[in-house]
């Protein structure tokens, strides 16, 4: 089982970024998420420039958003979303945030992997396990990208 693995696609050219307040000015797409994660972060769409750039690594039509992460995750596993998605940091939001992977969502859970993800690399990501972030002292910014159905999001290779 992979819960976290570097994949090699190039750092995002920084003018194609947005900045945070910029960012937050579009609507906020997980505005009316009620489950165990609402609140404690947003979703935005990303610019047609971004969009575009990434869009470009993948095989199928990727669904690429910016994650503005406010509060530490409680324990949860994506709903709707193939098991993996891609996952770019852009700013940490603290020098110990740490991706936790467990054996079960129950009380009794176990640790299965913990990771100190890094910025400005891209990572597959396991989503389909219950899993949180921790740690978090400040806002995290990630660019996600994952399939629009659920397939996974398929890497050209050139
Ligand atoms: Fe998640």
């Amino acid at each position: 089982m992979i819960y976290c693995k570097q994949i090699n696609l190039p750092k995002v050219p920084l003018h194609l970024i947005d900045d945070l307040d910029v960012i937050v000015s579009r609507r906020n797409a997980a505005a009316n998420n009620s489950n165990a994660t609402g609140g404690h972060y947003a979703s935005y769409d990303v610019s047609k420039e971004l969009n575009d750039y990434l869009q470009s690594f993948f095989k199928e039509k990727a669904r690429i958003k910016y994650l503005v992460i406010s509060k530490s995750l409680p324990i949860h596993i994506d709903a709707g979303t193939p098991e993996y998605k891609y996952n770019y940091v852009i700013q940490l939001g603290g020098n110990n945030v740490e991706t936790v992977w467990y054996d079960s969502m129950n009380e009794s859970r176990s640790i299965l992997h913990k990771e100190l993800c890094d910025a400005n690399v891209w990572y597959s990501i396991s989503n389909g396990i219950p899993h949180t972030v921790n740690n978090l002292e400040g806002v995290r910014i990630i660019i996600t990208a994952k399939s629009k159905d659920g397939s996974p999001l398929t890497i050209i290779n050139n």
